[in-house]
């Protein structure tokens, strides 16, 4: 999917230069089911009455989020706590202070019922590269505030942008500690990286124990983003900056690849089934600039883009690829497991043909990959670590980062989520003998999901003691998340580590790593 066009752009295009004609700008000129487009139609002196639902409990105990920013517009979302199956309207409000004093957009929105009371709201007409603060009421009630920002134009000079990215966060685990520290961050934005619920039935054994059975139906995977919405640091963290989300395999289930899941034998056809109610509870929970999805076949990858310094290829690892090699196996050996050798895809043709002629056509000093999974060989000796990764995929990788270098496409940065430790290396290419640096990769640790440590003690200290090529930092056991500095000159990434075993922790950066224009080596200072 191209980047989403400019609403002036395809006004202008149209002939139409005036704001009183709303369109969406989710890349066609028909809103999504689900999606409400809304903006400059209103102004502050057409003043909007908060409209009447006969709603007799706060609606916004899930909080609200903002989400895939433009220029000029920002996906505003909520969903009701609404026990009722029929619509309700709510009123919505843009403004530059967090007051709500200078309110410069306004309108009714209506939350559909077979979209979960779930609003996308896309405020559009607004400036560049500027903070905005947003709310919603019904009744009586109104939500908390959400903060959120527009991106640069495209041609504006950008000397600095701050993001966080983040991933896996197993309600169970622990504390959203990490929350907490990214909504006192208040970055530009906060890239999510997958693993936003995990599918698998409530554990009383577990640190936070909840009961619920292993979600399979579109009302089970709404009740355990439920359950995961109801924190209130989750909730801060979401409401402190445009979210840019992409999924991994636990937003519909462990280890799955395309239409396969883990369980052996099971009908592809039935697994599409439950898919198909995973992305539509994804859609309902997160503030995407897409397309509803109908049924099991969703495209998420998207572009967003930071004025001249940095735009950030959005991928999907999981929809389209082919299943891992090995059974799945953890430590395959690459020798003897009889499928390893054969090409399979991660992106999926058509998504990697997408990637291929952005990241030749970029014009911005960074180009950024925005997934799931580890790009750099963890490989030891004859065994790879997890087929899972891009390991399992080694044809796909050595395409993908062949085009870079053949292109001679500088700048290029992999953020990666998914394996619940942190790590820092430079992306090699080219023959053992001839080896060359392409792009530098940063991992993130889990929020909260147990890590290698947590898991097998004895192998974590034994992954942490190996070489891999390029790795230049590597942490199997604190958990956290990454925050960005970019700017022309250099890429700067803090790996910031908390407790999430206590309910107040504080933060503190682990390492340091640093890659500078023009030159992909990884550079690491430890704190
Ligand atoms: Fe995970």
């Amino acid at each position: 999917m191209a980047t989403p066009i400019d609403r002036r752009t395809f006004l202008t295009a149209l002939g139409l230069g005036g704001a009183a004609v709303v369109v969406s700008c989710a890349g066609d000129d028909e809103s999504a089911p689900g999606t409400t487009t809304g903006g400059a139609a209103t102004t502050v002196d057409d003043a909007v009455t908060t409209p009447t639902a006969g709603l007799v409990s706060d609606p916004f105990a899930w909080g609200v989020s903002s989400g895939d920013p433009t220029d000029r517009s920002v996906i505003l979302w909520t969903r009701l706590v609404a026990a009722t199956d029929t619509v309700v309207p709510l009123k919505w409000e843009v403004a530059t202070d967090e007051q709500f004093s200078k309110v410069v957009g306004q309108g009714l929105v209506d939350a559909d019922p077979a979209w979960g009371h779930s609003i996308h709201l896309d405020a559009t007409d607004l400036a560049p590269a500027t903070e905005y603060f947003f709310r919603f009421s019904v009744d009586e009630f109104v939500s908390p505030t959400g903060r959120t920002k527009t991106t640069p134009s495209d041609d504006d000079t950008l000397e600095s942008l701050t993001i966080v990215f983040a991933s896996c966060q197993n309600y169970a685990h622990g504390f959203y500690t990490a929350h907490d520290a990214i909504a006192a961050d208040r970055p530009d934005a906060v890239f999510f990286l997958g693993d936003f619920i995990y599918e698998s039935k409530g554990n009383p054994e577990s640190f936070r124990p909840f009961d619920a059975p292993e979600t399979v139906t579109l009302e089970q995977y709404r009740d355990r983003y439920s359950l995961y919405l109801s924190d209130p640091s989750l909730q801060a963290s979401r409401a402190a900056a445009p979210w840019i989300v992409t999924w991994d395999d636990h937003e519909v289930e462990n280890n799955m690849a395309g239409a396969i899941s883990e369980n052996a034998g099971e009908d592809p056809a039935e697994f599409l089934i439950r898919r198909a109610a995973a992305y539509q509870a994804y859609y309902e929970h997160q503030p995407v600039r897409l397309d509803a999805p109908e049924g099991a076949d969703w495209a998420i990858h998207r572009t967003v883009r930071f004025g001249d310094l940095a735009e950030f290829f959005v991928l999907d690892g999981r929809q389209y690829r082919d299943d891992q090699p090995c059974d799945d196996t953890i430590l395959s050996s690459r020798t003897d497991c009889a499928n390893f050798a054969e090409d399979r895809t991660m992106l999926g043709a058509e998504q990697e043909a997408w990637l291929t002629d952005g990241l030749t056509g970029a014009q911005t000093t960074w180009k950024v990959l925005a997934q799931q999974t580890v790009m750099a060989g963890l490989v030891i000796g004859d065994l790879v670590l997890n087929v899972d990764q891009w390991d399992g995929y080694p044809a796909a990788r050595d395409r993908l980062l062949g085009t870079i270098a053949e292109g001679g496409i500088d700048n290029v940065v992999v953020l990666t989520g998914d394996i619940h430790s942190a790590g820092a290396a430079t992306l090699y290419t080219g023959p053992a003998e001839a080896r060359v640096p392409v792009a530098a990769e940063f991992v993130g640790t889990s929020i909260t999901s147990n890590s290698l440590v947590d898991r097998f003690p004895g192998g974590a200290d034994a992954v942490a003691a190996v070489e891999f090529e390029g790795v230049r930092y590597l942490n199997v056991k604190d958990h956290g998340y990454c925050r960005c500095t970019i700017t022309p000159q250099r890429w700067m990434t803090e790996f910031v580590v908390i407790d999430t075993k206590v309910e107040q922790a504080t933060p503190r950066v682990d390492a340091t790593a640093t890659v500078v224009a023009g030159a992909p080596e990884v550079a690491v200072t430890l704190a």
